[in-house]
């Protein structure tokens, strides 16, 4: 069964690439390149459009070839969002309409979203359960959210089942060193610190260190993107075998504090971080740790790599790499 990935030569989309092939799936990658990489395609057939093009996306659907559909690309800065709230509506948007539409047209059944924390916005529970109600806090989470709403309502119209993954924060790189986190602007936490540390960027700038949490800075769960990409490939075997619409949180149910991730990787790789402390960013909660539970009863997934070690390590052996 052939597998359509849009925005597979992303961070995310690359990772989970890798890990479809390595499980014996034929791959589409539909991607534009605006902020994927040609040297994250480590294999699968490659198709360079841009989903808000209709007829370059309707061309890469040959009808009946495509079995199933997952669906990362799109814009992801949280702050940008804020500056430029068009952009964001109208490009994840659109993206996302014209992908189902494809997708649809071409009797694709199953479909699988990269979605968000951020459709939760201000936790009144921690950790996030997948019924906690959805009040983004940011344009960003918006555009996730009205794309869940859609998807709920193409699964009534058009019988399309889909999986909604709600990723928290992905971080780390690939055990084998061929793929890593490339975004440019860099707006994460684990690569902004290490390239510091690696000359690339001047100090290390901390956001917000008046959050009511014990050491003040924002507390985040970390999911190894190794981890995501085989969620992603549970998730979609989970579909085929029991076709069933949800929406399923990816996290470790553990925070760790930016305070935190400093010293630690501080300890890990023994060097000294210096940093510049800076008020909060807009849109930024004081935490956000996602309950497990449901993705490991209902996809017989659990992480693996996700502890704050191997994320350093695996995020650094890649951008020493890539200097
Ligand atoms: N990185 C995280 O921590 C995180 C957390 C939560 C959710 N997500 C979601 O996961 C997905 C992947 O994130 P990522 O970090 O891998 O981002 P990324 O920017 O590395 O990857 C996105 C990919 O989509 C492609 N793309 C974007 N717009 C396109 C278009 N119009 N047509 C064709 N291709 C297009 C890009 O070129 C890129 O290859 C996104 O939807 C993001 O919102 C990411």
């Amino acid at each position: 069964m052939k597998i359509f990935v849009a925005g597979g030569a992303g961070y995310i989309g690359s990772h989970t690439v890798q890990e479809l092939i390595r499980e014996g799936f034929e791959v589409l990658i539909f991607d534009n390149f605006s902020t994927g990489r040609k040297e994250l395609v480590v294999g699968g057939e490659l198709v360079e459009g841009d989903l808000r093009d209709k007829d370059s996306l309707k061309k890469a659907f040959s009808p009946g070839s495509v079995g199933a559909v997952l669906h990362f690309a799109s814009l992801i800065q949280v702050g940008e969002s804020f500056l430029d709230p068009k952009k964001y509506y109208t490009h994840n948007l659109l993206s996302s309409l014209n992908l189902l539409e494809a997708a649809i047209e071409a009797k694709v059944k199953y479909f699988i979203f990269s979605s968000s924390a951020a459709v939760y916005g201000l936790p009144k529970k921690i950790p996030l359960p997948e019924s906690h109600p959805l009040n983004p806090i940011n344009p960003y989470g918006q555009t996730k959210l009205f794309v869940e709403k859609i998807l709920q309502d193409y699964e009534r119209a058009y019988s399309l089942k889909f999986i909604s993954l709600r990723y928290f924060n992905a971080a780390g790189a690939d055990p084998e060193g061929r793929l890593g986190e490339m975004h440019e602007p860099e707006t994460h936490l684990v690569p902004n610190i290490l390239l510091s540390l690696l000359g690339k960027k001047k100090n290390f700038e901390l956001y917000g260190t008046d959050f009511p949490t014990p050491d003040g800075t924002a507390v985040r769960d970390y999911i190894h993107v190794t981890d995501l990409a085989k969620a992603h490939v549970h998730a979609l075997r989970r579909l085929l075998a029991s076709p069933k619409s949800e929406f399923i949180n990816l996290g470790t149910n553990r925070g760790h504090s930016v305070l935190e991730i400093l010293k630690k990787t501080e300890k890990i790789l023994g060097k000294k971080i210096s940093y510049r402390e800076k008020s909060r960013r807009k849109g930024d909660v004081p935490i956000l740790l996602a309950s497990k539970e449901k993705a490991e009863r209902i996809l017989g997934w659990k992480p693996q790599h996700s502890d704050i070690e191997t994320i350093i390590k695996t995020a650094w052996a890649w951008h020493q790499k890539t200097i």
